[in-house]
């Protein structure tokens, strides 16, 4: 598999990099290359459109885009493009990514957002590396690994918790 740039990573404003950079991180850690911009609806709707419409020409496989507010980029680049979109609603100051995890699920029936948690960009990434994984056994088995070292991860925790009892737990 050529893992040249399948995902591209759009969010609204370079101020949704500090959540976005989760979806990033863990591509990378899967070994999966991906593009990542800034691309905004509402101040830059040609942008916007050029993007979405060559997406899939450049070789993109799957479009993460994260948006705060009134976060129409997912939707709109739905719209536009026939890549999976995953959208990531980001916590927005007045209403907590209320607003933004509204506009970006409430998709009229046709047009689809894998939508994630507010902030959930880690799990776009993640979904994102499944998607590409389908019929890639070399991927799939990193995906595995990954799921595999958190289930250890909590089971160690458990181990601890119940040696040790609550309160020692919390103090060490
Ligand atoms: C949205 O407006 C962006 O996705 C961002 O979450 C929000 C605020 O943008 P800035 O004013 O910080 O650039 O379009």
């Amino acid at each position: 598999m050529n893992n040249d740039k399948l995902v591209a990573i759009i969010m609204g404003s370079d101020s949704d990099l500090a959540v976005m950079q989760d979806a990033a991180k863990i591509l990378e850690d899967l070994g999966i290359g991906f593009h990542l911009t800034v691309v905004s609806a509402h101040r830059t709707p040609k942008r916007m459109y050029d993007f979405a419409e060559h997406a899939a020409g450049q070789g993109f496989k799957v479009i993460i885009a994260g948006a705060g507010g009134a976060a129409h980029l997912p939707g709109m680049v739905a719209s536009i493009t026939s890549l999976p979109v995953i959208g990531v609603p980001i916590q927005s100051k007045s209403l907590s990514g209320l607003d933004s995890l509204l506009s970006i699920v409430q998709m009229p029936a046709g047009v689809p957002v894998a939508t994630m948690a507010i902030n959930g960009a880690k799990n776009a990434g993640l979904l994102a590396a499944q998607i590409i994984a389908t019929g890639e056994p070399t991927l799939v088995k990193r995906i595995t690994d990954y799921k595999a070292a958190l289930q250890a991860e909590v089971e160690e925790k458990a181990t601890r918790l119940e040696k040790m009892g609550f309160e020692k737990y919390l103090s060490s």
